[in-house]
């Protein structure tokens, strides 16, 4: 059933209309400012609001603007006194669904609402669709692995059966999981991609778990989480070995029981969710070395699905670059229709660190730039080597170990080095070692401790 938001300064046209709401059975929310409702837009779905076009603060004129801008597909029916008519014609000219005038027929907005979730949901759909067609990527490759992978999908798409994907760098395990998603009965309802490793781990109970407004410093209002939104579709929990294991442990919890209270909140929310997990970390040796916890392992691996790199899959490569050049036919003005057979031989070879990604990115910049109908091995040559410059950009050698790393990282991973390095210089002597660090040896001691350094003796 439809989910209506009634924003309304007076208390008694909000109780009036969510009794006869609620009658007819939708999910009633309301706001006795434009501010609230806009904040209520934040976390909770929405399919119709129902705005009162005379509000304190901002202006139900302004309101209607922004709901439009950011939720398009949400309806809003307008109600005006006799005396504000002419905004609410002028709401209706912003995009608004229809208004009544107050006093309000009960009839007249029972059927207003029941054509506006109708239009609402008509909206939803074809935005679907549209959204199905141009996103509709296919999976390229006809290799061993490709076909298993392939025939896993197809058999585990339409069970709830939780898949962890792994597999290196832009190897194509976001593709998989989109993939599942659409061949499963969830493909009408949202996917919603949480990438775990670019969320603070102070932020990311609220992002998966919503808030409540005021729940922590800078939570200015409430909001509903990832869950939330992926309620009937599927959360794809991306780089999953990246989250803290306190996250891991809330994690686990939820989708053990699908049900999570949002920060700051006791109220106990249920959920329909499918999750699909990937990483490009070897989670063995992440559970190894205590950083993913083994049983949100268990949970999440009951399909197991592995993309290898593209070194290990070499005859997909002239397919895949077939597909690429046509995709770019789609939306660019290319002349290149092919590569010469040497420059596909080259190309086959190549060793690709960056796998399919990189390969989908040298064809894009190849076509745009070169102006051959057939792409010859020397401008080929000439656009691969450009690729692997950037790689080398890595100025200082000493520092490709921390440049991925957070400065705060770093400085401590460097620390650490140097301390080993000195300690073994100096034969585990703490004294000596921390005359050559400059530094006192109880303060030596206590970074040994916080190090975690084994003393050889
Ligand atoms: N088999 C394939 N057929 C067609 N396109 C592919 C294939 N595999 C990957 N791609 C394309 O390559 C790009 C990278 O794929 P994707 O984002 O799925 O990789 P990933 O494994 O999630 O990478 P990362 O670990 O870096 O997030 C995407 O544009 C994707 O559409
Ligand atoms: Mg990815």
């Amino acid at each position: 059933m439809a989910n209506i938001l009634v924003i309304d300064d007076e208390p008694g046209i909000r109780s009036v209309l969510r009794d006869i709401f609620e009658d007819e059975s939708y999910n009633v929310f309301d706001a006795g400012d434009g501010i609230r409702g806009l904040e209520m837009l934040e976390s909770e779905i929405i399919h119709l609001v129902v705005l009162d076009v005379w509000l304190p603060n901002i202006g139900g004129i302004d309101v209607l603007k922004k709901i439009k801008e950011d939720y398009p597909e949400i309806e809003v029916i307008i109600i005006s006194g006799h005396a504000n008519i002419d905004l609410a014609v002028k709401a209706v000219k912003l995009g608004a669904f229809d208004f009544l005038e107050k006093p309000l027929s009960l009839d007249k907005i029972l059927t207003l609402a029941r054509n506006a979730t109708a239009m609402n949901a008509l909206k939803t759909e074809n935005k679907k669709l549209k959204s199905s067609v141009i996103s509709e990527e296919t999976m390229i490759g006809e290799s061993e692995p490709i076909r298993l992978i392939k025939q896993t999908i197809n058999q585990s798409a339409g069970s709830d059966a939780k898949i962890l994907i792994t597999g290196d760098n832009g190897t194509g395990k976001e593709l998989v999981a989109r993939d599942i998603h659409r061949k499963s009965q969830r493909n009408t309802k949202p996917f919603i991609e949480v990438n775990c490793a670019a969320i603070p781990d102070t932020l990311i109970e609220s992002e998966l778990f919503g808030h409540e407004k005021g729940a922590f410093t800078g939570a200015l209002s409430q909001r509903r989480g990832k869950f939330e939104s992926a309620d009937g579709g599927t959360l794809f929990l991306d780089e999953v070995a990246d989250m803290s294991l306190s996250a891991q442990a809330k994690v686990l919890r939820v989708i053990q029981e699908m049900r999570f209270e949002r920060v700051g909140s006791e109220e106990t929310r249920k959920v329909d969710v499918r999750i699909i997990a990937a990483t490009n970390k070897d989670i063995h040796q992440e559970i190894a070395d205590g950083n993913f916890r083994e049983d949100l392992y268990f949970r999440l691996n009951v399909v197991p699905i592995h993309v290898p790199p593209l070194s290990d899959r070499r005859g997909d490569i002239p397919l895949l670059i077939e597909y690429f050049i046509q995709e770019m036919h789609k939306t660019e003005n290319i002349t290149a229709s092919e590569f010469s057979p040497e420059a596909i031989d080259m190309l086959i070879d190549y060793s690709w660190p960056g796998n399919v990604r990189e390969l989908k990115n040298f064809i894009e910049r190849v076509t745009i730039m070169s102006e051959e109908d057939v792409i010859s091995v020397e401008t080929a040559s000439k656009f691969l080597g450009s690729s692997e410059e950037k790689q080398e950009k890595i100025i200082n050698p000493l520092i490709e170990k921390f440049s991925d790393m957070k400065l705060s990282e770093a400085r401590d991973e460097f620390e650490r080095m140097l301390l080993l390095q000195k300690l073994e210089e100096n034969e585990y002597n703490i004294t000596r070692a921390a005359q050559s660090l400059g530094i006192y040896p109880s303060n030596l001691h206590g970074k040994i401790k916080k190090f975690d350094i084994e003393i050889k003796k």
